[in-house]
């Protein structure tokens, strides 16, 4: 995990991408006007057991409902990032402009399920999608936190980057209205695959809501290759976490007015 804790902050980039058009948006989604302001906002959802029990986990506080998220310490799937919070606390504050309420959804990357859990008590039908390996603690945090909680049963299936992405979800039955992604680019060697499934589900009408934790310069170039394909909108910028929240649409295909929610 040292590669994905050790932080590469890389300030001057930070500054120079940090223009005026973004702290409009900061303004616009998220009506805290500071960095350390909103990153308080969204690390004050998390809170822990004041009783130990036999089972250790953490507790979430999004759309008054209590989560308990189960981790576990030998995958990066099995440990709940910050982004997953960034992105949660984006969805829960904002669904004015980006209603979540009746649409399909999928989560990339769902890791331990915050963003799958938290979009499901918004009102969303959501296919929650992971690694083999990291689904069994999946749907047991997401079973635990969504039964007789939300509208749709979230549906938790794996998806392995750039593999039988069409047979599993083909273009012609699988239009989703939002893809959901929190730190799914990092050093690992699947960002072309990654890429790849961001193209096969994305169509004409779908939104991208994305939070990256910028570590290394590499996978930044991942953003300059996401931006000659989609159109990205920074909605957040959290240098003190690191984070930024995107949001993304195609380019090659886009009619739909993306200006809207942003004016
Ligand atoms: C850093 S974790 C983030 C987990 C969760 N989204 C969060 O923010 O807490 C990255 C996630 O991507 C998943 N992942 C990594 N490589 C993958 C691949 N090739 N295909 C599908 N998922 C992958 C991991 O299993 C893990 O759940």
């Amino acid at each position: 995990a040292l590669l994905l804790t050790g932080s590469a902050l890389l300030p001057g980039r930070r500054r120079e991408l940090k223009t005026q058009t973004d702290q409009r948006e900061l303004r616009v989604y998220g009506n805290q006007t500071s960095d350390t302001e909103l990153a308080k906002a969204v690390m004050a959802h998390q809170f822990h057991p004041s009783v130990l029990g036999p089972e250790s986990w953490e507790g979430y506080k999004f759309s008054d409902m209590e989560i308990r998220i189960k981790e576990s310490t030998d995958l990066y799937g099995a440990v709940l990032w910050p982004s997953a919070m960034v992105l949660c606390h984006f969805l829960e504050t904002n669904q004015d402009k980006f209603s979540l309420r009746d649409k399909n959804v999928i989560e990339l990357g769902a890791g331990t399920g915050l963003v799958t859990i938290v979009s499901s008590l918004l009102g969303a039908k959501v296919t929650s999608t992971d690694l083999p390996d990291v689904l069994g603690n999946l749907q047991y945090n997401v079973t635990r936190n969504t039964k007789g909680r939300c509208k749709y049963i979230p549906l938790v299936t794996e998806l392995t980057w750039g593999q039988e992405v069409e047979q599993r979800f083909p273009r012609d039955t699988h239009c989703f209205d939002y893809i959901l992604a929190a730190d799914v680019v990092y050093s690992h060697p699947y960002l072309e695959e990654l890429m790849a499934t961001f193209d096969h589900l994305c169509q004409e009408t779908t939104e991208i809501l994305w939070a990256m934790r910028f570590r290394l310069d590499p996978e930044n170039s991942f953003v300059d290759r996401f931006r000659q394909r989609f159109h990205l909108e920074q909605l957040y910028d959290l240098p003190s976490l690191s984070i930024k929240l995107f949001r993304a649409w195609r380019k090659d295909k886009g009619t739909k007015n993306h200006g809207e929610a942003a004016a």
